[in-house]
């Protein structure tokens, strides 16, 4: 893939065959069980998960393009959990924001599913709507709101979204950590946050949770038949709510400050899936 813009040509099922055949051949793995994506601040969760046997640089798979954002790092890891499964740890998101496509978006969790995961779990930074939350608390997406106005889908590909983010998978976390609360994500297209006009909008549809990803990747995931379980890291109180500006710094401070609490979590949670 060498210009961004390649993803218009292609059929995306085709290419992330050739993805997911290019990873068994570099990881010598040739079925994966369980798709792990690392948003900001649940980086350190892959190390605790099991012996690290692959780890390839994304852009040695084809369609993955390099990561626009200092602090994520763009390698896939093949892991084998103590239980015998394996997890394939996908550690280079594309953003909506980077290229405005939805597809390009989708292409990790596409090749995920075509590695043979059933199981994706999908995790992010984001911003927080409810005011009793509180920057580096772990919560559960419940449901989300597609504000971009895309949609990784085709034609007339009429899937369901019904219970999207597993109610299944949410109790076996909450099994893990009961204090986990639970919230809609709105995706935003970004890059530039909210301002706190549009965080309000969200909250009166029904948001709690504002982010820059997840929801089409969420939809991907649905349309390739994965059971799904998301976590969003709130990193800061939304625009407005917090009443002193957001910046990206403060992103991935509180993102490294909450990591050491919330990897061995995640860590435990996706042993028993
Ligand atoms: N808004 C959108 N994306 C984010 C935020 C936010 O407040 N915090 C971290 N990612």
């Amino acid at each position: 893939m060498t210009s961004p813009y390649d993803f218009a040509d292609v059929d995306p099922t085709a290419l992330a065959a050739e993805a997911a055949a290019q990873i068994a051949a570099a990881t010598g793995v040739p079925h994966h069980d369980i798709a792990l994506t690392l948003g900001s601040g649940w980086g350190k969760a892959a190390e605790l998960l099991g012996e690290v046997t692959a780890t390839i640089p994304a852009t040695d798979i084809a369609g993955f393009s390099k990561p626009a954002l200092a602090g994520h790092v763009g390698t896939l890891r093949s892991i084998a959990l103590p239980n015998g499964k394996r997890v394939l740890v996908i550690g280079a998101r594309t953003h909506f924001y980077e290229y405005r496509d939805a597809r390009r978006v989708a292409h990790s969790v596409r090749t995920a599913a075509a590695t043979g995961a059933t199981t994706f779990v999908v995790t992010n930074g984001a911003g927080g709507i409810r005011e009793s939350w509180t920057p580096g608390q772990p919560v559960l997406i419940s449901d989300h709101i597609n504000l971009t106005g895309a949609t990784p889908l085709t034609g007339a590909t009429f899937i369901d979204l019904t219970d999207l983010y597993s109610s299944r998978l949410r109790a076996i976390a909450r099994e893990i950590d009961p204090s986990l609360d639970e919230g809609v994500y709105v995706q935003f297209p970004g890059p530039q946050y909210e301002t706190p006009a549009e965080v309000q909008y969200a909250k009166a549809i029904g948001g709690h949770i504002v982010g820059m990803s997840t929801a089409l990747e969420a939809i991907a995931a649905r349309e390739a038949g994965m059971e799904i379980l998301g976590l969003s890291l709130i990193t800061n109180l939304a625009a407005g709510i917090q009443k002193t500006p957001l910046s990206h710094a403060e992103v991935i401070e509180a993102g490294q400050l909450a990591e050491a609490r919330i990897a061995p979590m995640l860590a435990s949670i996706v042993s028993r899936l």
